[in-house]
């Protein structure tokens, strides 16, 4: 069903949410979204949320038998009363959700991390040898908003997750801090958070994102992926790299 209205607000240089993750159920989106998608060029991933154990490892089995090219656990999202975040602000609770959906499916698992985790090379560590194939850094960070002539929240939820540049910075030094341990097992990193240039992109290789994800700038700009993609190939042409994977963890330091 969803959060209450409202569920975003534009904030400086960013945006909250509080969605809430609505979604019409995994058996549905498998039954009736994913048979008219076209698969080919472009690879889906599912993004999976669930309120306990049992049923992280459902929707596991569930996507197992369906299209899609990877699972995404969702522990991070701040914005549902049960499930995300709950799971993953604790490492042992989030190696758990990990060990629960790996005999469920042969898939690659891309556990989701917060921000707002107090020791996020340690969750990564613990994800890691539970099981998970690779890392997605960051999810939102928590925020809010007040409507001043009424002074209520502006968010339904009272509180929403923080994205857009303004988090960037966040994002950055998050993959720094999971990037030795990631590295140490030979796991990806998925860099998200605020990027909406080319350079942005660059920073997040250097950085040690192996992908990089963009959301929030998909709202200022439906046509923003060609752009960085055009703006990354003239940094690599200029710097005579043959690949974006030669610039990947490149970070001096
Ligand atoms: C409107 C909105 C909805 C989102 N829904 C989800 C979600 O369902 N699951 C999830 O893991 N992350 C969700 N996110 C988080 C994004 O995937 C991403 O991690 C975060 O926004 C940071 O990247 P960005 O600054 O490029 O948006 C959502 C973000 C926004 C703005």
């Amino acid at each position: 069903m969803g959060n209450a209205p409202h569920r975003v607000y534009e904030t400086p240089s960013g945006m909250l949410n509080a969605i809430g993750l609505q979604n019409p159920g995994v058996k549905h989106v498998v039954e009736n979204i994913l048979p008219n998608l076209p698969h080919g060029e472009t690879q889906f991933w599912a993004n999976a949320n669930g309120t306990s154990l049992a049923e992280y490892a459902e929707i596991a089995a569930v996507f197992d038998n369906s299209p899609v090219t990877a699972i995404e656990i969702n522990i991070s999202c701040p914005n549902v009363k049960e499930g995300g975040v709950h799971f993953g602000n604790d490492p042992v609770m989030a190696a758990k959700v990990v060990e629960a959906m790996r005999p469920m499916t042969k898939k690659p698992l891309i556990t989701k991390l917060s921000p707002n985790n107090a020791d996020i090379a340690e969750t990564a560590r613990m994800v890691i040898e539970a099981g998970s194939d690779g890392l997605s850094v960051i999810n939102t960070l928590v925020g809010m908003a007040v409507d001043i002539e009424t002074r209520k929240p502006v968010i339904g939820n009272i509180s929403g997750g923080l994205s857009g540049p303004a988090i960037k910075p966040v994002a950055l030094w998050k993959i720094r801090q999971t990037r030795t341990v990631a590295a140490k097992h030979n796991i990806p990193i998925l860099g998200q958070g605020g990027l909406t240039t080319g350079a942005d992109a660059i920073e997040f290789a250097i950085t040690g994102s192996d992908a990089i994800g963009i959301g929030t700038g998909l709202f200022y700009d439906p046509l923003l992926c060609g752009k960085v993609l055009d703006e990354l190939r003239d940094y690599l042409t200029r710097h005579n790299m043959k690949s974006y994977q030669e610039l990947v963890g490149t970070l001096q330091s």
